[in-house]
């Protein structure tokens, strides 16, 4: 099946060459970890149901003027994307304390939070990604002060309307993790949402009852993991046809 150059392997997803120059195929794998790494784990589907979740949500931001990396879908585990310098920095966006904050501060999970935070951590899986300050950031150049205003301006963005399309679903937008890219066209560049946006990477709660419908599913242990996944998916309105037999694709890649 591989017959395109491998441009980067992660835990959740390889990078391929694409078809045109300044393209990239992004494969989405059932492989899982937690706890930068510790914990390693495969959720049956998790690659088709993220490859469409990412696709739905990155299409929605981008008809609001979020500029994004993701071009279309190929198939059920691939989609094309324009290839773009990532930004070594974690935006993490939070609503409602949970998971490292509620640890850091003693914090009660689910304690709405009087604002939405921003945090940053440096993307460095020898270091366990440290959490960094807007000092950090620009003193050391992972970005410069404009990329980081621009950063903050989108993901601010990115969470209103991600809050309010949760919530129109039962759902709510706890917290999430962004990525970041360069992106030059014409000389020009321009900071554009990159990576993914799915249950891997944000914090979902349905509204009434507090179930965890997120990747807190493996980390905790909680069991139903593919279900959760799939229950995203189901409420978002695209589940893959065939419902969760059809997301049983190949296990490894090669
Ligand atoms: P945290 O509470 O563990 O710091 O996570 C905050 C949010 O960021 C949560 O939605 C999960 C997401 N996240 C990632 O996507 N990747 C990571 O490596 C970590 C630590 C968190």
């Amino acid at each position: 099946m591989t017959r395109r150059r491998r441009i980067y392997e992660g835990k959740a997803k390889v990078l391929f060459e694409g078809p045109e120059p300044g393209t990239l195929v992004q494969y989405f794998k059932d492989d899982a970890t937690a706890f930068n790494n510790q914990k390693k784990g495969v959720i049956t589907g998790k690659g088709v149901l993220n490859n469409r979740i990412s696709e739905y949500l990155m299409s929605r931001l981008s008809e609001i003027g979020v500029p994004t990396h993701f071009m279309r879908r190929l198939n059920m585990r691939e989609q094309l994307v324009r290839e773009v310098e990532i930004i070594p920095i974690e935006v993490v966006v939070r609503n409602v304390a949970a998971g490292s904050l509620s640890q850091r501060f003693g914090i009660p999970e689910g304690t709405p939070l009087p604002r939405s935070i921003i945090e940053y951590y440096y993307k460095s899986d020898e270091l366990s990604d440290p959490m960094v300050s807007e000092e950090h950031i620009t003193a050391f150049g992972w970005a410069a002060p404009q990329d980081l205003d621009d950063m903050v301006a989108l993901s601010l963005r990115v969470n209103d309307y991600l809050s309010g399309l949760f919530l129109g679903i039962g759902l709510r937008l706890v917290d999430f993790k962004l990525e970041f890219g360069r992106l030059w066209e014409n000389e020009e560049m321009r900071i554009v949402l990159a990576d993914e946006i799915s249950p891997d990477n944000c914090r979902l709660w349905d509204v009434k009852t507090n179930e965890k419908l997120d990747k807190d599913r493996f980390r905790q242990d909680l069991g139903r993991v593919e279900e959760a996944y799939q229950e995203v998916a189901r409420r978002l309105g695209i589940l893959p046809e065939g419902g969760p037999t059809d997301v049983k694709g190949p296990k490894t890649l090669q």
